[in-house]
């Protein structure tokens, strides 16, 4: 089985065999980072390009490993060094970076639809790692094979998503992921971070943070993006954090061996306590582990998809045609 397209942009077109396509080619993969040489020659003579608008440290760096353990070349654009700064718009500067030949690009925007765009304007591959409030695919991929690792499966499972909705990439990819595998969705937030229509995409929808972790198989957490709010949407942090964060008293009510997730970056002590973030149940490290695998199962897989019937991609973990 191949994906049907070249691109990734969200999870909402993935079929659920594309998905478990993705997260069984991951789990074959996680062993490469494992290796003493921890390289694979599937995606050799391959040039892949990160280009970001906006910071990242998890993203970035996990596409990099990924590209680089599949032995891929790779060339990572700074928007603040590049010619961006002079003015050049995305489809020019992503345009003259493919004429050099490259396959792939991984692009972070702030603008909703900005990957899509490009997936019109240019022969290359093109995968989402975020854009404004979206999605962020690879993100619920490598939420999804955490999961896995610790549940055995999503179907039937409880998962609890709360804090700032409104703006968040990383709910609607897990939305769209968690709700495909067959997993009750459960998003809270203050009334003003609950997007209209949230409810559309399959979640319930509550203001009741102990409502939706009740009976919760897994928590996950999610940051306040104040880089993204124009305006005022609660009264402090102090009173998000009180009605909002987790700590060990709201987490008595999740299941006795319920996971605690985070897309991170993490503001200790606003959406999540201290321990609770660092507890024997946190699995927030685990994530950005699996995020190289998710990230060469991807790389992998478009690559094969562009390939089409020709096949060129190789196998997963051995040697590349
Ligand atoms: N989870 C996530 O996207 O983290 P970064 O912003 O550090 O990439």
């Amino acid at each position: 089985m191949q994906l049907r397209s070249k691109h990734l942009i969200g999870i909402e077109p993935l079929t659920r065999d594309e998905i478990q396509l993705i997260l069984d080619t991951a789990d074959s993969f996680k062993e490469v980072s494992t290796r003493e040489i921890k390289k694979v020659p599937t995606l050799r003579g391959k040039t892949i390009v990160t280009l970001f608008y906006e910071a990242s440290t998890r993203t970035r760096t996990s596409f990099e490993l990924a590209a680089k353990r599949l032995s891929a070349d790779t060339v990572s654009i700074s928007t603040t060094a590049s010619s961006v700064q002079k003015g050049e718009t995305l489809i020019d500067t992503v345009r003259n970076i493919e004429s050099m030949a490259a396959d792939c690009f991984i692009v972070r925007h702030s603008c909703s639809g900005a990957p899509l765009l490009l997936t019109r304007a240019c022969r290359a591959s093109i995968v989402n790692a975020g854009d404004g409030s979206h999605e962020h695919p690879t993100q619920a991929l490598l939420d999804a094979m955490t999961i896995r690792e610790r549940k055995g499966q999503i179907e039937g499972l409880r998962v609890a998503i709360i804090g700032d909705i409104r703006h968040s990439r990383v709910a609607r990819s897990n939305i769209h992921l968690l709700t495909k595998m067959g997993a009750e969705v459960r998003v809270a937030g203050p009334g003003t971070l609950l997007p209209t229509g949230i409810g559309k995409l399959g979640a319930t929808v509550t203001t009741d943070a102990d409502e939706a972790i009740t009976g919760a198989d897994v928590v996950m957490m999610l940051r306040i993006q104040q880089e993204r709010m124009d305006r005022s949407f609660f009264p402090s942090l102090r009173e998000f954090a009180k009605l909002y964060g987790l700590n060990r008293e709201r987490m008595k009510r999740a299941s006795p061996d319920a996971i605690v997730m985070h897309p991170g970056p993490i503001n200790r002590g606003v959406e999540i306590d201290h321990d609770l973030a660092d507890f024997e149940r946190s699995v927030i490290l685990d994530q950005t582990a699996n995020g190289v695998a998710v990230r060469m199962a991807v790389l992998y897989l478009i690559s094969q998809a562009a390939a089409g019937a020709a096949g060129g991609a190789g196998t997963p973990t051995g040697g590349a045609h």
